[in-house]
C-alpha cells in the first residue's frame, strides 16, 4: 500500500474546531467556546412561513420495534400502527405469493416461514461481508446471508435478493405509511436515530435506506441524545445525565450537559452487537443444549422448532421482569422421522437468566466506567440517569446501573418510546426553529478519525468526542520524486494500527505536479457532518486547484444501485397500492354480488307473471354471474365493468322487494 507524509503539525481550520462550531447547514449559528447559545436564525422567520414548513417525523428504527412520532404543538406524540400498537416489529418477510410484509404480520407468520423472514438487520447494516458480527449473525439466522457484489451483506427472500438498506428502507416505509395515515397528509421528510456507536458506514448506509424508501432524511442523530432531548423537553433541567441505552441489538451510553437548553453531549460509547438479541440466543442455547441432553435431538437441526424456540426466550425474558420463575411449554417441537415427537417443558427462573447472562449485562457496566472516565466524571456529578431501550426492563440490568451510578435510574421516560419523540423534537425544529425555542443540540462523533501513515500507523485527524459538526485539514506531501498521486486510506477507531480499526475507504489524490519528493502539498480536509458523516476534499496548495473526493467504503451501494433499488420500490409501492385498491373494490363488489343474490329469489317470485318478463330477469342473472366471476377472479377490469350495472340491479331489486312487502302489508 502506498504511503505518503503527513506533516506534523496537523492545523485546525480556523472556522472550525471543538466547541467552536458550526455553520454546515445553515440552521445552526456559532457556540461559544463557553457554551452560550446563540439563537437559531430562523427564529425571526415570519409567522406565516412557519406555518408552511413541512412537518417532519422521527422515526426510531430498532434492531427488534420501529416506532414513528412527531411533534404536534408543543407534544411529541407517538403514533400507534394500524393494530393500535405503538411500536412495530422491524421485520420483513416475503410471503409464499411473493407479497412483501412488514412488521407484525411479518412477525406473526416467521415460524412457519422462517427462511423467508429477516428480523434483526440493523446488526447488518453497513457491515462488510468479513466482518466477524456478520457472520456471527449467518450462523444465528434463519434466513440465507450472501455476499454481494461489493463484499457486502445480501440477504435472499424466496428468489430475490436484497441489500441489507433495501430491508431497512421497508421497514422505514412502513413506518412513513403509519404516520401518513394518522396525519392524513403525504410526509416525505424525517429524522432518523442510529446507535451513537454507529460509525460512517453503518450512518451511511442508513442514510442510503432512507432513499430507497423515498424518504429525504434531513438529519441521523443518536439515539441517547433523542432519548435526552425527549427527556428534557419543555422542562427546566440543569446538570449532567447519563442516558443508558440497552436494546434489542445494541447498546450506548451518552453523558451530557444540559444548561439553559443546550443539550451538550459530553461522552459517548457504546457497542453495536449487544442487545435483547443476546440475551434471546443465551437461553435458546441453554435450552437447545438441555433439550440435547434429555433426548438426544438437535433442535439446531429444524428452523421452525429453532424459531419457535426463540420467540418463546424472548417471551421468558420479558417475563422473567415482572415474574421470578416462568414456563416455556412448546408441545411437538421436534420429529425425528421415527413417528416420535417431542415437547419441550422447561421452566426457567429469573436467576437462571441473569446467571446465563451476567457477563453480558457486565459488559453495559465496563462501559459506562470507561466513558465516564473518559469524560472525568464521577457518579456523583450526575443528576440523573436515565433508562432507556426495552432491555433496561429487566431486573438486573436495573440493580446493577443502580449500583454503578449510585442512584435509582429515573423511570420517567417511556423506554420504547422516548427515542422516537426526540426525533420528531428535533426534525421539527430543523424545519422551524420555533417549534422547540431555546433548545440546542450539541453531539460527538464517537470514533476517532484518521488516516493510515508509514509503518502502518492510525494517524488521528479528529478525537473521538470532538462536538460535529467538525473538520480538519492536513497537509500532505510526496515521498517519491516525480510522484503525481498520493493514496489516503481513512480508517475510524481507537487502535494505533490503522488496520485494526474499521476502513471507511481511499480514494487517490491524482494530477500532482511532477516534482522533488516533499515539494508538492496538498491540503486535505476531513469533515464530520451534524449526522455524524466523514466527507473529504482536497486542495493543491500551488495552485490552488480543488479536487472533490469520495471516501467510498469498499462495501457500501454505489448511487447507481440507490437509484434503481429506490425506483423499483417506488414501482412495488405503486403496484402495491394498486393492488389493495382492487382488493378494496373486489371486497365492496363481492358485498353487492351478496345481497342481490340473497334477494333473488325473493325478486323472481315478487315478478312472476308480471310485464317484467323473464328474459328481463335473465339479463340481470347474467349480470350477477359476472360479477360474481370477476369478484372470484380478482379481475380489475371486470370488477370496473360490473359496478354500475350490478349496482343498478341491487337498487331495482331493493325496490322491488320494498314495494312487495307494501303490497303484502
Ligand atoms: N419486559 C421486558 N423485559 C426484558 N426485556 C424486554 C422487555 N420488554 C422488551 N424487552 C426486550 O427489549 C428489546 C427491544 O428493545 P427496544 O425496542 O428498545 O430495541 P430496539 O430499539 O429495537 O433495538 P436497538 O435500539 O438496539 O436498535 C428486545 O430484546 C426485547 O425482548
Ligand atoms: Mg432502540
Amino acid at each position: 500500500m502506498e504511503v505518503f507524509s503527513a506533516r506534523p503539525a496537523p492545523k485546525l481550520l480556523p472556522q472550525y474546531g471543538r466547541r467552536e462550531v458550526v455553520q454546515s447547514f445553515g440552521w445552526w449559528r456559532c457556540i461559544g467556546a463557553s457554551g452560550f447559545m446563540v439563537h437559531f436564525p430562523w427564529a425571526f422567520q415570519s409567522l406565516r412561513s412557519r406555518h408552511m414548513a413541512e412537518r417532519v417525523i422521527g422515526i426510531d428504527l430498532g434492531t427488534t420495534n420501529s416506532c414513528v412520532a412527531v411533534l404536534e404543538g408543543a407534544t411529541p406524540s407517538v403514533i400507534a400502527n394500524r393494530g393500535g400498537y405503538k411500536t412495530t416489529p422491524s421485520v420483513v418477510a416475503m410471503s409464499e405469493s411473493g407479497k412483501r410484509l412488514v412488521g407484525h404480520i411479518a412477525k406473526r407468520q416467521a415460524v412457519t416461514n422462517a427462511e423467508n423472514t429477516a428480523w434483526a438487520v440493523k446488526r447488518l447494516i453497513g457491515r462488510p461481508w468479513t466482518s466477524p458480527a456478520v457472520q456471527a449473525v449467518k450462523a444465528a439466522v434463519p434466513y440465507p446471508l450472501v455476499e454481494g457484489p461489493h463484499g457486502d451483506v445480501r440477504i435472499r427472500l424466496r428468489d430475490q435478493v436484497f441489500s441489507v438498506p433495501e430491508i431497512s428502507a421497508y421497514v422505514l416505509q412502513e413506518m412513513r405509511a403509519i404516520a401518513e395515515e394518522y396525519l392524513g397528509q403525504t410526509l416525505s421528510k424525517a429524522v432518523v436515530t442510529v446507535p451513537a456507536y454507529f460509525n460512517d458506514g453503518q450512518r451511511q448506509a442508513t442514510k442510503d435506506a432512507g432513499r430507497i424508501a423515498g424518504l429525504d432524511v434531513i438529519r441521523i442523530i443518536n439515539e441517547p441524545t433523542a432519548a435526552a432531548l425527549a427527556y428534557g423537553f419543555g422542562k427546566k433541567i440543569d446538570g449532567k445525565i447519563v442516558v443508558f441505552d440497552l436494546g434489542g441489538g445494541t447498546f450506548d451510553v451518552s453523558i451530557l450537559d444540559i444548561t439553559n437548553g443546550v443539550f451538550e453531549v459530553v461522552a459517548t460509547a457504546g457497542d453495536t452487537f449487544l442487545g435483547g438479541e443476546d440475551y434471546d440466543k443465551r437461553l435458546v442455547d441453554w435450552l437447545v443444549q438441555g433439550f440435547a441432553k434429555e433426548h438426544k435431538v438437535d433442535l439446531r437441526s429444524d428452523t421452525m422448532a429453532l424459531q419457535r424456540l426463540k420467540d418463546a426466550a424472548e417471551k421468558a425474558k420479558c417475563d422473567l421482569s415482572a415474574v421470578r420463575e416462568t414456563e416455556i411449554n412448546l408441545p411437538f417441537i421436534i420429529s425425528t422421522g421415527r413417528n416420535q415427537a417431542f415437547h419441550l417443558h422447561r421452566v426457567v427462573t429469573r436467576s437462571k437468566l441473569e446467571e446465563l447472562t451476567l457477563d453480558l449485562t457486565e459488559r453495559t457496566i465496563q462501559i459506562c466506567r470507561l466513558t465516564m472516565e473518559d469524560a472525568g466524571i464521577t457518579p456523583e456529578d450526575l443528576s440523573e440517569v436515565v433508562l432507556v431501550g426495552g432491555m433496561t426492563r429487566m431486573c438486573k440490568v436495573q440493580e446493577l446501573v443502580g449500583e454503578f451510578f449510585g442512584r435509582e435510574p429515573c423511570k420517567g421516560v417511556h423506554p420504547d418510546e422516548v427515542v422516537a419523540m426526540g426525533a420528531s423534537i428535533q426534525g421539527a425544529a430543523l424545519v422551524d426553529a420555533a417549534a422547540a425555542p431555546d433548545m440546542l443540540l450539541l453531539d460527538v462523533t464517537p470514533h476517532s478519525l484518521g488516516i493510515m501513515v508509514a509503518g502502518g500507523h492510525f494517524h488521528r485527524l479528529i478525537e473521538r468526542n470532538t462536538t460535529v459538526p467538525t473538520a480538519k485539514s492536513h497537509i500532505f506531501t510526496t515521498v517519491r520524486d516525480d510522484q503525481t498521486s498520493v493514496k489516503i486510506v481513512v480508517f475510524q477507531g481507537e487502535s494505533d494500527r490503522a488496520e485494526e480499526n474499521e476502513l471507511l475507504g481511499e480514494f487517490v489524490l491524482s494530477g500532482l505536479r511532477k516534482a522533488t519528493k516533499g515539494e508538492v502539498e496538498v491540503e486535505v480536509t476531513f469533515e464530520i457532518s451534524a449526522d455524524g458523516i466523514v466527507s473529504v476534499s482536497a486542495q493543491d496548495m500551488e495552485t490552488g486547484a480543488e479536487q472533490s473526493i469520495t471516501v467510498t467504503a469498499t462495501s457500501s451501494l454505489t448511487e447507481g444501485e440507490i437509484a434503481r433499488m429506490a425506483t423499483e420500490n417506488q414501482d412495488h409501492m405503486v403496484a402495491a397500492r394498486a393492488e389493495e385498491e382492487v382488493e378494496k373494490e373486489r371486497q365492496r363488489i363481492e358485498k353487492l354480488v351478496d345481497e342481490a343474490e340473497t334477494l333473488l329469489p325473493k325478486v323472481e317470485e315478487i315478478l312472476a307473471g308480471t310485464p317484467f318478463g323473464e328474459d328481463s330477469l335473465d339479463n340481470v342473472r347474467l349480470i350477477l354471474d359476472d360479477a360474481r366471476m370477476a369478484v372470484e377472479r380478482r379481475d380489475a377490469g371486470g370488477l370496473e365493468q360490473v359496478a354500475e350495472p350490478l349496482l343498478r340491479t341491487l337498487n331495482m331489486f331493493r325496490g322491488v322487494v320494498d314495494s312487495g312487502r307494501t303490497r303484502s302489508s
